[in-house]
C-alpha cells in the first residue's frame, strides 16, 4: 500500500515541477514581447485599488490582465463590473478558471484580445502594469477615449503626454529602491 502511495506522491510532485517549469518558461519567453507577464504583487494591487476610489456604478478594466490577480482583488471588494483583457491564451485561460473558484462581489468579465483595440469609453479606471512602450501605445486612446474623472493606475511606469491628466504618485519602497505607482485623473477638455 505504501508503495503506491509513494509513487501517486511522486507523480503528484512531477505533475507540479513540469508545471512550474512550464511557467518559468512562459515568463521568459513573454520577455520577448514589447509587455512581458509579470504578475503584480499583492501589496501593490491592495495600494492600486485603494488609489482608484472605486465608486458605485464605476467599470474599471484591467489593461493586459495576466492570470487577473488585479481584477479578481477588485471584484472581491466592490460590487461593479472588472474586465480583464488579456491577449495570452494560455494566461486567459488560467484567469477563466481562476473566476470559477474565487468568491466576487462584482461582475468580473474577461476578454481575451489585444488590449490596443478595446473600447475605453464608458470605462471610468484604468489599471496598467505594462512598460514604457506598451503605455506609449495606447496614449493617445487614453487621451481620445477616457471621459473626464476616469483614473488610471499604472504600476512603475508613467505616461509621457500627461497634459491631459492631473498626476500623482504613490511611493511604494522596496528595499534600497522605490517604485511608484502613478494616478493619473482626466481633466475636463476646458481644464
Ligand atoms: C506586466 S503583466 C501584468 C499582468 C496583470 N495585470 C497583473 O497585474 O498581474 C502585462 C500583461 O499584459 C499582457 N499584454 C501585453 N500586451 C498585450 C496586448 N496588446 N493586449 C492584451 N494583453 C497584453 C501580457 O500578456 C501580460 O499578461
Amino acid at each position: 500500500m505504501l508503495i503506491y502511495f509513494l509513487i501517486f506522491l511522486q507523480f503528484i510532485l512531477l505533475l507540479i515541477g513540469i508545471g512550474f517549469v512550464l511557467y518559468i518558461g512562459f515568463i521568459m519567453i513573454s520577455f520577448k514581447n514589447t509587455v512581458p507577464y509579470v504578475p503584480t504583487a499583492k501589496k501593490v494591487i491592495q495600494k492600486m485599488i485603494a488609489a482608484a476610489h472605486i465608486q458605485e456604478g464605476d467599470k474599471a478594466v484591467d489593461l493586459g490582465s495576466g492570470t487577473g490577480r488585479i481584477i479578481f482583488a477588485v471584484a472581491k471588494k466592490y460590487p461593479i463590473e472588472v474586465i480583464g483583457v488579456e491577449y495570452s491564451c494560455l494566461l486567459y485561460f488560467a484567469s477563466k478558471i481562476k473566476s470559477v473558484l474565487k468568491r466576487k462581489k462584482g461582475k468580473v468579465k474577461i476578454i481575451r484580445a489585444d488590449f490596443n483595440h478595446y473600447p475605453l469609453k464608458n470605462v471610468n479606471v484604468v489599471f496598467c502594469f505594462l512598460t514604457l512602450e506598451g503605455l506609449s501605445d495606447i496614449q493617445n486612446k487614453l487621451n481620445l477615449e477616457l471621459m473626464p474623472g476616469a483614473r488610471i493606475i499604472s504600476y512603475l511606469f508613467p505616461l509621457k503626454k500627461k497634459d491631459e491628466f492631473q498626476e500623482y504618485k504613490i511611493p511604494m519602497p522596496d528595499g534600497k529602491k522605490v517604485k511608484y505607482i502613478f494616478v493619473y485623473t482626466k481633466l475636463a477638455r476646458n481644464a
